[in-house]
């Protein structure tokens, strides 16, 4: 017998984004916080370099804007990026009110730098600003008495009935119960869609969930042909997927090639501090022009206690796989990092659905344009998360829940085919590493559109006649977003930022925003 909850609002998400939303909640709703995985589990908890914000008296809010627009080649929305840099330094007040502590030096911030930004305005908390972030947010919700946590539940779809959206069907993955999540007001905040590609930056969360569950819900999904790869990901055969931040390279680190050679200031004259796009892409071409397996990003100029301090994770990590990087450069390669698209939301988080908010990486505010500027995710999702809590909080909500069947599994029987799971998934991140990668082209993305086709049928009968399990509900989110991304990426006839195509080398005047709907 499934059980059915109600609260004031569902959030569907653990990562800052979610945490930040719940926080920010009246203590008179009642919230139900959801995560698929460990609490602390996702994208948010591994940042590294930091969050961009104005802090410094040499900094102003239009170098901020500016970077963000010429970043996201001037596809970024210049109204919601103004609202977001406007936002910063009191969305850095409000972490520091639940006790994150940003690295300082002689009382001031420390603020480090990374590609695109022409100020020093990331704050950090050294390497593992993430952590720093995530702790904290979740130890001020476990005051909160109104907020009800749920780990290691697992959404499945959205309940909407005459186009408003009323909650979620839950997949409890300790006993395999769904259970109905029925809300006044529900918000998206399941984080990327990275785990799409074969090698990426990101932890296993980041399945694409929320774009795949708002798509079915018949929300506008935009632009997702830009799949951010970032530069630097570390190259050992042990390393699932550890980020070495571009903070190194705000710091000086220059990348080489084996043997020695600097090459970035071929590709840009900003060189090592070029946008991601461009560092990529230069990565990637030395890397296949050549035949390396990786090249090197060398900061072993610096003294050793200089690296300890600033970058404690990244020393201690590359040590342990025996790379000294006080005395050796450490082999890197690109990796799927950032998903800039997402579902359509505004300055509220409101998406096309009624009472359906999202926010955070799943959103698309229009901020990122064709390229995210380093330092900018977390501070959306800080942002619009207060956005959005602030605008539940103005409502007045209906007293009596909506009614909704029970999850019906009367019709299915336990799955025999579990290695097809596994299969496909892997399949589908192969299709989406070589076809839909740094480097495109029509041929390439017409073949990924047709063997992605024929996998979604696989998955789709499958879904139908077996028990639901957590894999198989990420692997039917998985296939739709790597869809979406090729569709996306097929109707954008040109090249413009994270979408390069080589069968189009110039840049369109005429294309805006890419649309996926139902
Ligand atoms: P996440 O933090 O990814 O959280 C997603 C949450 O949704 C998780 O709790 C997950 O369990 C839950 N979830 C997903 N699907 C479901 C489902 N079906 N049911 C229930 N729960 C679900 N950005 C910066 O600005 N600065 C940085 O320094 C930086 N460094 C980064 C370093 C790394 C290694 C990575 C991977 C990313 C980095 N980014 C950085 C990007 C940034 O961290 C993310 O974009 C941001 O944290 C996303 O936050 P989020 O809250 O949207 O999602
Ligand atoms: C990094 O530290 O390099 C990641 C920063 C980001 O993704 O914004």
């Amino acid at each position: 017998m499934s059980a059915q909850q109600h609260f004031d609002v569902l959030i569907i998400g653990t990562g800052s984004a979610g945490l930040m939303c719940a926080l920010q909640l009246s203590d008179d709703l009642s919230v139900a916080l959801v995560a698929k995985d460990k609490l602390l589990e996702g994208s948010s908890y591994y940042a590294q370099g930091g969050i961009s914000a104005v802090l410094d008296s040499a900094d102003n809010f239009e170098s901020h804007i500016f970077d963000t627009l010429l970043t996201g080649n001037n596809l970024g929305d210049e109204k919601t990026i103004r609202f977001m840099v406007e936002s910063a330094p009191n969305a850095i007040a409000s972490l520091e009110k639940t006790g994150v502590l940003f690295t300082q030096e002689s009382g001031q911030y420390h603020l480090t730098t990374e590609g695109g930004h022409s100020n020093r305005r990331v704050a950090h908390v050294a390497d593992k600003t993430g952590e720093s972030i995530q702790t904290n947010l979740l130890n001020s919700i476990k005051t909160r008495k109104n907020i009800t946590l749920f780990e290691n539940f697992i959404a499945i779809d959205l309940l909407i009935k005459n186009e408003q959206c009323y909650g979620a069907y839950i997949l409890n993955k300790s006993n395999n119960e769904v259970e109905s999540f029925v809300a006044h007001r529900t918000v998206v905040a399941t984080g990327g869609a990275s785990k799409a590609y074969l090698y990426t930056s990101n932890p296993d969360t980041s399945t694409g969930d929320g774009i795949a569950m708002t798509y079915r819900a018949h929300c506008n999904i935009v632009n997702m042909e830009f799949t951010q790869f970032h530069p630097t990901c570390l190259y050992h055969p042990h390393a699932k997927s550890f980020l070495i931040s571009e903070t190194l390279r705000g710091e000086g680190a220059r990348l080489i090639l084996p043997n020695g050679e600097k090459f970035m200031h071929k590709y840009d004259k900003r060189a090592e501090l070029a946008t991601r796009d461009v560092v990529a892409r230069a990565i990637d071409s030395e890397i296949k022009a050549n035949g390396f397996d990786c090249v090197y990003l060398d900061i072993s100029f610096k003294d050793k206690d200089w690296i300890q301090c600033h970058f404690p994770s990244i020393y201690k990590k590359c040590a342990s796989f025996g790379i000294n990087i006080a005395k050796q450069a450490i082999p890197v390669v690109p990796a799927a990092h950032y998903t800039c698209g997402g579902v359509q939301t505004n300055l509220n988080a409101q998406t096309n659905v009624g009472n359906l908010y999202a926010i955070g990486e799943v959103a698309h505010t229009g901020v990122h344009g064709a390229n995210r500027m380093a330092s900018n995710s977390l501070l959306e999702c800080i942002v619009f998360a207060k956005s959005c809590a602030c605008h539940i909080n103005q409502q007045v909500f209906k007293q009596n829940h909506p009614k909704f069947n029970n999850w019906d599994a009367s019709g299915v029987s336990p799955s025999k085919e579990k290695a097809m799971i596994s299969y496909l998934w892997d399949e589908v991140r192969r299709i989406m590493w070589n076809f839909v990668g740094i480097v495109r082209s029509n041929k390439r993305l017409h073949a990924a559109q047709m063997r992605l086709t024929q996998i979604q049928n696989e998955v789709d009968e499958y879904y139908h006649l077996y028990l639901i399990s957590s894999d198989l509900i990420e692997l039917r989110n998985l296939i739709i977003t790597a869809q979406i991304t090729v569709k996306s990426a097929i109707s954008r006839t040109e090249s413009r930022g994270l979408h390069y195509n080589e069968d189009y080398s110039n840049t369109s005047d005429t294309i805006k925003n890419t649309l996926v709907k139902l």
